[in-house]
């Protein structure tokens, strides 16, 4: 299956990923707010596609409808305003607390409670300014602070409520322990934590241990931080087994190793599954980031899905709206550029969109037909199952695109027929007959 900007590029392909340093994805912590790049645009969309259904699953009756969103590296709420622009694009505190308002008035309303902790004073200062100006702003407490010192009051102060916690750093975030004990250690049945893994970050520091030079002091403490964050030094072996000298992409391809060895320590240690999203700069491009959510519950696994394959929509309009502006064919102006107007880019993308959906429903119900080879019946909320169900379009596709799958593969006698009124993420998918009819 090809996905416009998803799975066409392979990370040992990369021409633009090199192991150097200096070509390395360096950060410049300024100029990450004079414009929201592609890659916040995913994250932002995702984040405000999964807070809803995040809320309405677990806040209920037990917890007076009261969830929590904890932003522990908050940034300072916006970004800076474009020419002609009064305000900037929303930082991800403003893209809560839009989702917050809406959640009051849901019947029963529900009540998100924000915490936003920023270390820096300017930033935390222009939060706090942002905060001000929402209709929300009741809602959210700022605290100007740093993550580590201030997560252990925050998580108390919650209670047993249900509660995701959002953790951004632009590189490496608290010490492990803290994570582990304080954060995913909550006693509380329904808690989340959103962390935002900077892959470059892996790839620079494990880029050090590769480069088959004498560390210095520097590195080494680099390295050692590496420790801290990930719990353990056992990354290390991973990330060399992987990584190969002169390799383009090799480091990108070991950091990914990383990651994922990662996810497994986090549930060995906690027994969190987790949920990876690749986030790139631009289609065919390396992961920079992994937005991973971690979590317990099986419905939460079916929600992060639908909530990435909403922001990768975004994503992809996003890219396609910048390719074409890059291009010179989207004009304001339509007399200057008839044929390339607002109208032709929306139908271009439907175009794009359209194939798309076609090849996701494919996938889904090949996938499915597979299964039922040698199962009788899969669980949508089933964190295993969800995963096998949409194998290579996870992330990508979501319920319309599962459906859809569901209701052709009934057509063919493969699968019993979907109740239509049930809810999807409490359905099972049942085998219809025996396997060896399905071959
Ligand atoms: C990547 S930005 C956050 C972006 C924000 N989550 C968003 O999506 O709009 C990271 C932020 O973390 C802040 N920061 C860095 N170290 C911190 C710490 N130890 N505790 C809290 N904030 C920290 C930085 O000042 C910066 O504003």
């Amino acid at each position: 299956m090809s996905i416009p900007g998803e799975h066409d590029d392979s990370v040992q392909n990369q021409p633009g990923i090199r192991d150097n340093e200096q070509e390395m994805e360096m950060v410049n912590h300024d100029d990450f707010w004079s414009r929201k790049q592609s890659a916040a645009v995913l994250k932002h969309a995702v984040l405000g596609n999964y807070l809803t259904p995040f809320v309405a699953m677990t806040a209920g009756e037990r917890s007076d409808y009261r969830a929590w969103y904890v932003d522990a590296y908050a940034g300072p709420g916006e970004y800076a305003a474009e020419d002609g622009e009064k305000e900037g694009q929303p930082g991800s505190p403003i893209v809560a607390l839009g989702t917050a308002r809406s959640l009051a008035e849901k019947t029963p309303p529900r009540d998100l409670q924000c915490v936003f902790i920023e270390q820096d004073p300017a930033h935390a200062q222009t939060l706090s300014a942002v905060v001000q100006r929402s209709a929300a702003r009741r809602k959210a407490r700022v605290i100007q602070g740093a993550a580590q010192s201030e997560l252990t009051g925050v998580i108390a102060a919650m209670g047993k409520d249900p509660a995701l916690t959002f953790l951004d750093p632009y590189g490496t975030a608290l010490p492990y322990s803290l994570m582990r004990d304080v954060i995913l250690g909550r006693d509380a049945k329904a808690n989340e934590v959103l962390l935002n893994l900077n892959i470059t970050t892996l790839w620079r520091i494990g880029g050090i241990l590769g480069s088959g030079r004498k560390l210095t002091a520097a590195d080494q403490k680099t390295v050692d931080l590496l420790d801290v964050f990930l719990g353990e030094s056992s990354w290390r072996d991973v990330f060399l087994s992987t990584f190969r000298r002169g390799v383009p992409g090799s480091a990108a391809t070991a950091a990914l190793a990383v990651a994922e060895h990662f996810r497994d320590c986090v549930k060995r240690d906690t027994g969190y599954e987790s949920f990876a999203i690749d986030v790139r700069k631009a289609p065919g491009h390396a992961p920079i980031f992994q937005l991973t959510l971690f979590y317990r519950s099986g419905y939460a696994a079916y929600k992060f899905a639908d909530a990435a394959s909403h922001g990768h929509e975004q994503w992809r309009e996003f890219n396609m709206r910048t390719e074409a502006r890059k291009n010179g064919v989207l004009f304001a102006d339509a007399l200057l550029a008839e044929d390339f107007s607002e109208e032709s880019f929306a139908a271009e993308f439907k175009t794009t969109e359209d194939k798309l959906h076609l090849d996701l429903v494919r996938t889904i119900e090949a996938n499915i037909r597979d299964l039922m080879l040698t199962r009788t019946r899969v669980a949508l909320n089933s964190d295993a199952d969800i995963k096998a169900v949409y194998g290579e379009a996870l992330g990508i596709g979501r319920e319309k695109h599962l459906r859809a799958a569901w209701d052709s593969l009934a057509k063919q006698g493969v699968v019993q027929p979907r109740v239509k009124s049930a809810k999807m993420h409490h359905a099972r998918i049942e085998r219809f007959g025996t396997a060896p009819a399905l071959r």
